[in-house]
């Protein structure tokens, strides 16, 4: 196994809160440990376009605080060809990078395990996003900010939903997974939470209207993971406004607010230590794994794993939510 002498870093996909941190702590962690570190901006697209700088120590300063990504990200479609990564691997080579760390989703570990294959190269993911839709991490970099960013706004708006007794469908972010809505809707109180992989029938919504918001309460929120299937908020909120018409109901979507924001301390915290595992698993002569964090010990997740997309939502959360909430 070759030696490895330098790292290339970079962050892909949508950007979540935290990201900074991770990149902070491989840079740092790298240079600690003797390696060189080239940065590249845009993801996989800058990897194919060359955008390589060398990182020094201070090229990570005072960024920890900041969401978005300061290495930025941008879709790659050349990537997806097999023409692309050629690209792409020309570039690291001229570059004389060993090993690539990646700071991304689902898609971003995607593309890292077929570069991987295809050219034997070292690869480590560093799982980001806010939907916390990977497997074998308990929380994925940036998931926390964003459940903060929900439990602040629905705070808000029950202030007003309250003053004007109103029910208001609240639509989060969660890419086809509802883990968002229900720990949001547990934090913030709401009545109900609706997410993709529980179905909610109208019967239930029936119930919840009810029991919940006709007989005992003033307001009522009922989060919904966005879900391009079902339609969301708006189909929801268009189900109950038609069989009770007599009912004040809102919508509200939060939208990309929820991807924005100074990371949590937990997200801070995932994130340093990840992007330290990273090295000490590329140093350790691991590879094609993503970093995670289960039951508080690093764990290192084969790419195929993480991926699966089947991350199972805990039900018995949803029962915890519908008894505090009567
Ligand atoms: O990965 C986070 C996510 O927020 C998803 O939940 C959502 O579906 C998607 O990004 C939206 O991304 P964009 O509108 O930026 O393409």
């Amino acid at each position: 196994m070759a030696e490895i002498k330098c790292i290339g870093i970079m962050t892909s996909g949508n950007d979540a809160p935290g990201m900074n941190c991770a990149i902070r702590a491989v840079t740092r962690a790298a240079i600690y440990n003797g390696l060189k570190v080239k940065a590249v901006y845009r993801g996989y697209k800058g990897l194919i376009d060359g955008e390589i700088v060398e990182f020094e120590t201070q090229s990570v300063s005072n960024i920890i605080q900041f969401g978005g990504t300061i290495l930025k990200s941008s879709p790659s479609k050349e990537f997806l060809n097999p023409e692309g990564r050629q690209k792409a691997y020309d570039n690291i080579v001229k570059e004389g990078i060993d090993a690539l760390v990646v700071i991304g989703g689902d898609g971003s570990i995607q593309g890292a395990k077929i570069f991987a294959q295809e050219y034997d190269f070292p690869c480590i993911a560093i799982p980001a996003t806010i939907d916390n839709n990977l497997c074998g991490t308990d929380t994925t970099i940036g998931y926390d900010t964003a459940l903060n960013t929900i439990m602040h706004t629905v705070d808000k708006i029950r202030d007003t939903a309250t003053s004007h007794e109103r029910l208001f469908f609240v639509e989060v972010m969660g890419d086809g997974a509802g883990f968002l809505a229900l720990n949001g809707g547990i934090a913030s109180g709401a009545e109900e939470a609706i997410v993709p992989t529980i179905e909610i029938e109208e019967e239930q919504l029936n119930h919840f209207v009810q029991n919940g918001f006709r007989k005992t309460k003033g307001s009522s929120i009922v989060l919904v993971a966005a879900n391009e299937q079902t339609g969301g908020a708006m189909h929801y909120a268009d189900l109950i406004k038609n069989q009770y018409p007599e009912l004040d109901v809102r919508i509200s979507i939060l939208g990309h607010l929820q991807r924005g924001g100074s990371p949590s301390a937990h997200d801070r915290i995932i994130a340093s230590r990840m992007g330290a595992a990273s090295i000490q698993a590329l140093l350790k002569g691991l590879r094609n794994v993503m970093i995670g964090i289960d039951n508080d010990e690093i764990v290192y997740v084969p790419f195929s794993r993480a991926i699966k997309n089947n991350r199972a939502i805990d039900r018995n959360l949803l029962d915890i939510l519908h008894n505090i909430s009567i």
